[in-house]
C-alpha cells in the first residue's frame, strides 16, 4: 500500500481543517489501549452477568425446560424468561414478528429463549448450556429454494417493471439464461456484541449499548418493560466496528440485560461468547438469483428479467428496506429500458440476516455485473466495453427502473481515466499471452464500477440532530445523533465544527452518543453519518457563531457578515480578537454560547406503492481494476493488484476516506472469496469460529492496492462538499469475483482464445473458495 501522497496534519495548524488528513480522534488512545469499550467500564458493585440460553432446533415447538442443573450451581442466581417481561413481549422493531426471549416455538439454532444469570461471566455461561429444553421439532424451511416453494415470507414479494421485459426478450438478436448464487457474511466486529444496564433511581434506566441507533435501544428497552422512553438513557461512546451488524441486533442485547436487571434489581452486562454471537445474531443476507437476459450483437442489453430470493431468516427484521435496496442496485451503473425484476423475501429457519454495509445494494449490484460478465464470455467481446456500452448516458438513457433521473454520472469521464491509469487494455492482453503459456496458473483482469445511493430509502431516517456547547475558557463540546464504530465520524464532525467557529481542531471534543443529549436520532447507516450529523453540528456550530458575530458587531459597529472567524481568531474591519477572549467577553454579556441543529436531506422523495421517485440525494461512484490468479490444481486464489478511482466528492478526510475504501474494499474481497458460512442439514451453523469462517488477514491484503480519489466535489449541496464513503467502495470487490471468473473461463478455455470455448457460463458459487474455484473448472464433483 502507498500512501505517502497523505501527508498527515499538524493539530492545532491554523489552517482550515475539513480538507486535511487529521488522525482519528481515537486513534492514539486505541493504538495505547485506553480508548474505552463497554466491557472496559469500571462495573458498579453488584454487578451480574447474563448469558443466553440457546435454541438448539431450528423449528419446534417448546413442550419445557429442566433448569435444576444450572441452578444448582452456586454463584447462578437464576433465569430470565418470556415470563419476566413486564411489557411487550415482542419486540419494539417494526414487523412486530420476533420474541424477545423465544417462548411457544423456536425458529431456528441459537434462538435465545432466556437467560442465565450469575455472579461471574464464565459461570453464567456453563450454567446456560446445562439447561435443558424439551423441543418437539417440526419441519424447517432450510434454503432459499424450500422457502420459494413453500411460498414462505417475511414480507410480501416484491415486483418492479418498465417497459415489456418480456417482448424485448422475445426481439434481441442474443440471449441467455443463468442462475446463481451469494453468500451470507458474518460481520465479525472484533468487538462482541454488548450491553451493560444499570437500574438507576424511581424506575429509570442508563443503558451501555454498542449500538449503532442508540435511539432504537431506548425505544425497544422502554417498550419491553412497559415504561416511558424518558425513563431510558442509552450511550455508546465507540463500538469496535459495526457493519451494520450493530443497527438492529445491538438492541436485543439491551433489552435482554435490562430485562435481567429489572428482575434481580442490580446492574447486568451481556457480552456474547464469539461463538453465541455467531449463532444468536444475523447476518449479510445470503442471495439466489435467476435471469433472462436479452442483448445486441455489442452486448448492449435490450431486456432483463430478473428474480431475486432473499435469505431473510426467520423475521423480518431490516430485510425488507435489504431487498428493496438490492432492487434499487441491480443497475447498478447501467440503463435497463426493459426490466422486470421479482424480489422475493424468504422466511427461512435460520437467523435473521440484517444490514451489512452496502445493506442488499452489493447484491443488487453482483447480479447485474455478473449478468455482463456473462454476456461478454458470451460473445467474446471486452467485457470493459461491454460494460461502457451499457452505462446510463448522461443526455437521454438516465432515467432509473424507478423514475430517478441520474443528473450526477461521473463515470463516463472515470472509468477512461481508470482503464488508462491501471493499464487495462495493455495488461488485458499481456495476461492473455500469459495464459497460453501457463497450462496450470491462470491470471483474470477486470475492470468494474460502483453507483451507490445515498440517503435512507425510507425517506423520514434522513434528519439529524447536533448540540454544540462552548465553554467560558474556549473549548468546544459537539454532540451529534451519530455513533462512532471506526469509520471516523466523530473526527470529520469535529472537524466541520472546528472550521465553522474557525477555532483550532484540538479545541472542539466530541462525546458520545447518547439519546438524553440527542434525541430520536436515527441509526448511524446507510453511509449518511456525516452527510446528517455534519450538517446538523455545522448549523448548531454556525448559530453560535452568529450570535458571537452580532455581539462583536455591536462593539464594532459594524455589520454582523463582516465578522470572520479563522485561526483562533475573530475579526472584524477594525480589530482582532482571540477566539478566548470573545467567548469569555460575550458570556459576561450574557450572549448565548450553545446551540442545537437540525438537518433534513432535501430533494428526496419515494413513493413505496408505486416504487418509484428520488430515494436518493446523490449518488457516489468509484471503480477498481484488479488481476487475480488461480491454481487450477488447488483451487487456490489470490488477489495480485487493484487499481481504484473512488469518488467521495471533496474529501473532508482524506486519510481517513482511503482507509474506508481500502477497509470497504477488502472487507467485500473477504464476502466473495473466502468468507463461506456453512449450515447443516438441521440447520446448526457449522462455520461459527475463525478456526472455520476466514476473514481476510493482513497477508491476503494485495501488496499492489492503490486508491485515487476523484477530484471534483459533490455537485449536490452537501456538507463541504462531500461524499459519503463508508458503503460504496465495499462493491469495488466485484472486481474481483469477475477477475476471478475471467481465470476460470481461460482455464477452461487452454490455450484457445481466452474466453470460455466451450460457450458455457461460468459458474462459480460466490464465495469463490478454493473448492468452488475447483467446482467451476469442472474438477471437482
Ligand atoms: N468502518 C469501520 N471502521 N467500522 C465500521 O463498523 N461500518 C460501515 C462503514 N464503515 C463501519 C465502517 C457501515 S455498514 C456504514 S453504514 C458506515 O460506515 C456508517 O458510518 P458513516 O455513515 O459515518 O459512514
Ligand atoms: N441503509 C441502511 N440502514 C437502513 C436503511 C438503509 O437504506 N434503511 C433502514 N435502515
Ligand atoms: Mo451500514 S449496513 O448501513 O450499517
Amino acid at each position: 500500500m502507498k500512501r505517502d501522497d497523505i501527508a498527515l496534519a499538524a493539530e492545532g495548524a491554523s489552517a482550515p481543517a475539513v480538507g486535511r488528513s487529521h488522525v482519528h480522534e481515537s486513534a492514539r488512545a486505541q493504538v495505547a489501549g485506553s480508548a474505552a469499550y463497554i466491557d472496559d467500564l469500571p462495573e458498579l458493585k453488584g454487578t451480574l452477568y447474563a448469558a443466553p440460553i440457546l435454541s438448539p432446533v431450528a423449528h419446534g415447538t417448546v413442550n419445557g425446560l429442566d433448569a435444576s442443573a444450572a441452578l444448582a450451581l452456586p454463584g447462578v442466581r437464576g433465569l430470565v424468561l418470556a415470563e419476566d417481561i413486564p411489557g411487550d413481549p415482542i419486540l419494539a422493531a417494526f414487523a412486530h414478528d420476533e420474541a424477545i426471549f423465544a417462548s411457544d416455538v423456536v425458529q431456528h439454532v441459537g434462538q435465545v429463549v432466556g437467560l442465565v444469570v450469575a455472579d461471574s461471566v464464565m459461570l453464567a455461561r456453563r450454567a446456560a448450556r446445562a439447561v435443558q429444553l424439551d423441543i418437539t421439532p417440526l419441519p424447517a424451511i432450510l434454503t432459499v429454494q424450500q422457502a420459494l416453494q413453500a411460498q414462505s415470507w417475511v414480507l410480501p414479494p416484491v415486483h418492479v417493471r418498465r417497459g415489456d421485459a418480456a417482448a424485448a426478450l422475445q426481439q434481441a438478436p442474443r440471449r441467455l439464461q443463468g442462475r446463481f448464487e451469494v453468500g451470507g457474511q458474518e460481520h465479525f466486529y472484533l468487538e462482541g456484541q454488548i450491553a451493560y444496564a444499570l437500574p438507576l433511581e424511581q424506575g429509570q434506566w442508563w443503558i451501555h449499548s454498542g449500538t449503532q441507533h442508540p435511539g432504537e435501544v431506548q425505544h425497544w428497552v422502554a417498550h419491553a418493560l412497559g415504561i416511558s422512553s424518558h425513563a431510558v438513557r442509552v450511550e455508546c461512546r465507540r463500538m469496535g466496528g459495526g457493519f451494520g451488524g450493530k443497527e438492529t441486533q445491538a438492541g436485543h442485547l439491551a433489552v435482554w440485560a435490562a430485562l435481567a436487571a429489572r428482575k434481580f434489581g442490580c446492574p447486568v452486562k451481556l457480552r456474547l461468547d464469539r461463538d453465541d454471537d455467531f449463532v444468536v445474531t444475523g447476518k449479510r443476507h445470503p442471495f439466489a438469483y435467476e435471469y433472462d437476459v436479452g442483448f445486441d450483437a455489442t452486448g448492449r442489453i435490450e431486456g432483463l428479467q430478473l428474480m431475486m430470493a432473499v435469505n431473510c431468516g426467520h423475521s423480518a427484521d431490516l430485510s425488507g428496506a435489504v431487498a428493496d435496496r438490492a432492487v434499487f442496485h441491480c443497475d447498478n451503473a447501467y440503463f435497463l429500458e426493459h426490466v422486470q425484476i421479482d424480489s422475493y423475501r424468504c422466511k427461512t429457519h435460520l437467523q435473521s440476516h440484517t444490514a451489512f454495509r452496502g445493506f442488499g445494494g452489493p447484491q443488487g449490484v453482483l447480479a447485474i455485473e455478473v449478468i455482463l460478465g456473462d454476456i461478454a464470455r458470451h460473445l467474446g467481446l471486452d467485457a470493459l466495453d461491454v460494460r461502457l456500452r451499457n452505462l446510463y448516458g448522461t443526455e437521454d438513457r438516465n432515467v432509473t427502473h424507478y423514475q430517478m433521473q441520474v443528473e450526477d454520472n461521473i463515470l463516463h469521464e472515470l472509468l477512461p481515466k481508470l482503464e488508462q491509469t491501471s493499464g487495462y487494455r495493455q495488461r488485458q492482453k499481456a495476461i492473455f499471452e500469459w495464459n497460453r503459456a501457463s497450462p496450470v496458473l491462470k491470471r483474470g483482469l477486470a475492470l468494474t464500477p460502483v453507483k451507490f445511493g445515498i440517503s435512507f430509502t425510507a425517506t423520514l431516517f434522513n434528519q439529524a440532530g447536533a448540540l454544540v456547547n462552548v465553554f467560558t475558557d474556549g473549548s468546544v463540546q459537539v454532540n451529534h445523533g451519530g455513533t462512532e464504530m471506526g469509520q471516523g465520524l466523530h473526527t470529520k464532525v469535529a472537524q466541520i465544527v472546528a472550521d465553522e467557529l474557525g477555532v483550532p481542531l484540538s479545541r472542539v471534543l466530541v462525546t458520545a452518543s447518547d439519546t438524553s443529549k440527542v434525541p430520536n436520532a436515527s441509526a448511524t447507516a446507510a453511509s449518511s453519518g456525516t452527510d446528517l450529523n455534519g450538517r446538523a453540528a455545522q448549523y448548531a456550530a454556525r448559530t453560535i457563531r452568529d450570535n458571537l458575530a452580532a455581539f462583536v458587531a455591536g462593539l464594532d459597529r459594524c455589520g454582523a457578515g463582516a465578522v470572520r472567524f479563522q485561526g483562533g481568531q475573530v475579526m472584524s474591519p477594525t480589530a482582532t480578537r482571540r477566539w478566548e477572549d470573545v467567548v469569555k467577553e460575550a458570556y459576561a454579556n450574557r450572549i448565548q454560547l450553545w446551540s442545537d441543529g437540525f438537518y433534513r436531506t432535501p430533494k428526496i422523495h419515494y413513493d413505496k406503492t408505486t416504487l418509484t421517485g428520488r430515494p436518493f440525494f446523490y449518488f457516489a461512484y468509484g471503480a477498481a481494476c484488479t488481476e487475480v490468479a488461480i491454481d487450477t490444481h488447488t483451487g487456490e486464489s489470490r488477489v495480485l493488484a487493484v487499481d481504484i478511482l473512488h469518488d467521495v466528492g471533496r474529501s473532508i478526510n482524506p486519510a481517513i476516506d482511503i482507509g474506508q475504501i481500502e477497509g470497504g474494499f477488502v472487507q467485500g474481497m473477504g464476502w466473495l472469496t473466502t468468507e463461506e458460512l456453512v449450515w447443516d442439514e438441521r440447520g446448526r451453523l457449522a462455520t461459527h469460529a475463525p478456526s472455520t469462517y476466514k476473514i481476510p488477514a493482513t497477508g491476503d491484503v494485495p501488496e499492489h492496492l492503490r486508491v485515487a480519489l476523484w477530484h471534483e466535489a459533490n455537485r449536490e449541496d452537501n456538507v463541504g462538499g462531500s461524499k459519503a464513503v463508508g458503503e460504496p467502495p465495499f462493491m469495488l470487490a466485484i472486481s474481483v469475483y469477475e477477475a476471478l471468473r475471467n481465470a476460470v473461463a481461460a482455464a477452461r478455455a487452454d490455450g484457445a482464445d481466452g474466453d470460455a470455448a466451450d460457450g458455457a457460463r461460468v459458474e462459480l458459487r460466490a464465495p469463490a473458495t478454493a473448492e468452488s474455484v475447483l467446482r467451476a473448472l469442472g474438477r471437482l464433483g
